[in-house]
């Protein structure tokens, strides 16, 4: 952690020290002193950059997909948020595919370029075994694909994921302690995006269906999250989990990482459906969950169809269908811009 004081800050930013006293007084999103020391307040250095860039308008958006159970819509809405960021708003995305399960890889490049990179080293599993090995093959920039999904579209990037990492998952912690004890497991993604993350508007990040350490690395890096779920009991039960060991783990680390809101998929016209979803906008309102998304995603055979990338489709239309599904994830990834603000 390095720290830095007002002077410091001044230097960084090339301004005068009151121009910082400035900041401090009138900007209402500047950090917060990590600490009073006799000599003055001290920063996180890297929250003041992150807010030095922020004030630009320049920073980067890392956002997290997050929630306990599978099969909630995750990877869909990701894949989907990223393709119309960078398809409709022209941003520059990146997908970072956490999850061994390697939906998102699978639902953005053919299996068979996966499975050459992987055997390359191309994929997360490398990053992940270099702290095991103690080497440094793993290449981000040459990992990173761009102009990924059947809609190939020249914005949107992929760090694929490996299936490999569903049995490196079991011995990882335990092989870390025993071969490379200084290594901080939580920030090994962040450390390895850091050199590419300028390059991008937005990097949406797919995690894994629990709170282990592959998903407090997304965690760590991110600038927020959402929670993407079904409107039933079983998808939504650990929303509260969630949420407290994000902000014990932003505490912890003392970085700021903001719920963004949930985001309701696969949604039924079912009395149980409709009645949860009720429920959880009453508790939104009430503050005891995050704010919920105004706009909700249907349970719809195309969206299903949609992870299939080698079907042949030319635009968000074709691939999401032209009703309500297409409008609706226009709407959803607009209202995402604007809660990333
Ligand atoms: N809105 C939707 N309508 C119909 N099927 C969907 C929808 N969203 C996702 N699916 C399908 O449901 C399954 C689980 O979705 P997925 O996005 O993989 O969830 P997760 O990443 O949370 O495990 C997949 O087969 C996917 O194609
Ligand atoms: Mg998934």
């Amino acid at each position: 952690m390095e720290l830095v004081g007002v002077s410091e800050i001044a230097e960084l930013a090339g301004v005068s020290r009151q121009a910082v006293s400035n900041w401090r007084s009138r900007s209402k999103n500047f950090p917060s002193p990590l600490a009073e020391l006799s000599s003055g307040p001290v920063w996180l250095k890297e929250n003041i950059e992150n807010w030095l860039k922020n004030k630009d308008g320049k920073m980067t958006k890392v956002v997290s997909f997050i929630n306990l159970k599978g099969g909630v819509g995750k990877t869909t809405t990701t894949v989907a948020i990223a393709e119309f960021l960078a398809l409709e708003h022209q941003k520059r995305v990146l997908v970072v595919d956490l999850d061994p399960q390697t939906n998102a890889t699978i639902a953005l490049i053919h299996e068979s370029v996966w499975e050459e990179r992987d055997n390359a080293g191309l994929t997360l599993l490398q990053m992940f075994r270099d702290k095991l090995d103690r080497t440094n093959k793993f290449d981000v920039n040459q990992a990173i694909i761009q102009g990924v999904s059947n809609l190939k579209i020249p914005r949107l990037s992929l760090l694929p994921s490996s299936l490999g990492l569903i049995e490196l998952q079991d011995y990882y912690l335990h092989g870390l302690t025993q071969k490379n004890p200084a290594v901080n497991k939580d920030n090994i993604l962040k450390s390895a995006l850091k050199p590419v993350l300028d390059n991008y508007d937005y990097v949406l990040i797919d995690c894994p269906p629990n709170l282990q350490f592959i998903t407090t690395n997304g965690i760590n890096v991110s600038t927020g999250y959402v929670i993407p779920t079904i409107p039933d009991i079983l998808s939504t039960y650990g929303i509260p989990q969630i949420v407290g060991r994000v902000e014990t783990f932003s505490k912890e680390n003392g970085i700021d990482i903001q719920p963004l809101g949930i985001i309701i998929s696969k949604m039924r016209e079912i009395g149980l459906h409709r009645s949860k979803y009720e429920q959880l906008k009453r508790e939104a309102a009430e503050g005891k969950k995050p704010p919920i998304f105004d706009r909700v995603i249907d349970e719809a055979a195309q969206i299903a169809e949609s992870a299939d990338v080698t079907s042949n489709v030319n635009t968000l239309r074709q691939k999401y269908g032209y009703g309500n599904n297409y409008a609706n994830y226009a709407a959803l990834t607009e209202e995402f811009i604007w809660r990333c603000q």
